[in-house]
């Protein structure tokens, strides 16, 4: 088992560090003359006249790789987009019909919620689309169209390569709706594919600066509780960053948007409180910063993730993660990698079974 992992002491650091590839190649099998080729999908413009709703269905962090997607659609597309978890949306009696497009995402294809949820999609006569890591597996087998991830065979219980390549294949149907059905200006379309082919590197970039995120983990892994905030497409990144630090360090995690903190949340912090907030939105920084200050004076110590060039967030910061430069919308596939990082080595400062969290399964194929 220890030659399966490269020299890496646990699968999932393997996978943190497989990024790079999983990421390239789901992108580049998929770009032809750097236009987006998808030859098994047929979605042609007359489909997306038809199409007037498209519902995103997952469970875990396939869900919020989902909570991305309507973002990138909806900006590309102009079509609107529902995401639910699997087990909602099967007993809540959705809205679907023909003119529904039905994209399930899932690492294994053998979760039994989201299968459960296409097969009801399905019978209300919906158009199914899934991204699925696994091939052959009983969700691809029952779509009508398949777009494989090219993460290869993920181990580690906590998902990271799979969430990275979800993005992409996500953002790459976006991209493909939105130039077909003439929402999206071909000059963005080229802008957002050029940046699409950078990402690669920018990841393996962040991937050879762990040591400071590795110092914030060893000098945080005894907090007993510790939320993570944002504001647009980085509350979905919260999530997905909170997920993955509950699931393998047991420690009492949630997320909000940045927001919601005079709603309820701040009457949790007190001195010493660990925030970790998420400011990649340029047009949303300002507002991010006044969230910061709000927790500081009630005594929180807060870690920002924020882009290079972001000088003003770290004056009101106690740590400042940074991650390089991309365009708003494609922060996720870069913002995620040191949260992935941060909550391995809180796992392993508390000497966690981080490949095997207790109670979790790979693939949850029961109800
Ligand atoms: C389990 C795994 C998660 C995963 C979720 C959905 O809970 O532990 O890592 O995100 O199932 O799995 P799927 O294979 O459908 O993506």
């Amino acid at each position: 088992e220890s030659a399966k992992k490269d020299g890496f002491e646990h699968f999932m650091m393997k996978e943190i560090n497989e990024q790079p590839k999983g990421v390239h190649e789901t992108l580049f099998r998929r770009l032809k003359e750097d236009k987006v080729y998808i030859d098994g999908i047929k979605i042609t413009k007359k489909d997306l006249e038809r199409i007037n709703k498209i519902y995103i269905v997952a469970c875990g962090t396939a869900y919020h790789a989902g909570l991305v997607a309507k973002r990138a659609i909806e900006n590309f597309a102009k079509i609107p987009v529902y995401v639910d978890v699997a087990s909602e949306f099967r007993y809540s009696d959705p809205f679907v019909d023909k003119n529904t497009l039905f994209i399930a995402v899932s690492q294994s294809g053998e979760t039994l919620d989201t299968l459960a949820a296409l097969r009801e999609a399905k019978r209300k006569g919906a158009r199914v689309l899934s991204v699925v890591n696994v091939v052959g597996s009983s969700v691809a087998r029952e779509s009508d169209d398949v777009f494989y991830t090219w993460a290869g065979p993920e181990i580690a219980v906590a998902s990271t390569k799979a969430f990275t390549t979800q993005l992409i294949a996500l953002y790459l149907i976006a991209l493909h709706m939105g130039i077909t059905n003439e929402k999206l200006t071909e000059k963005r379309y080229f802008e957002i594919i050029k940046e699409l082919k950078v990402l690669p590197e920018k990841i393996e970039k962040i991937l050879k600066n762990t040591k400071q995120i590795q110092e914030l983990a060893d000098n945080n892994f005894n907090n007993n509780s510790i939320f993570f905030m944002g504001r647009g497409i980085d509350v979905d990144i919260s999530m997905e960053a909170s997920l993955k630090l509950k699931e393998i360090s047991y420690i009492n995690s949630f997320a909000i948007p940045a927001g919601e903190l005079k709603h309820g949340t701040i009457a949790l912090v007190e001195k010493g409180t660990l925030v970790i907030a998420i400011s990649t939105q340029k047009r949303l920084t300002e507002k991010m910063i006044s969230n910061i200050k709000e927790v500081k004076a009630r005594g929180a110590k807060v870690i920002v993730v924020t882009l290079e060039s972001n000088k003003d967030v770290v004056k009101v910061a106690d740590d400042v993660i940074y991650i390089p430069e991309t365009l708003d919308i494609l922060t996720p596939v870069l913002s995620i990698i040191p949260m992935q990082i941060f909550a391995y080595y809180v796992s392993i400062a508390r000497g966690n079974d981080v490949d095997k969290p207790r109670n979790l399964a790979k693939s949850v194929t029961v109800e």
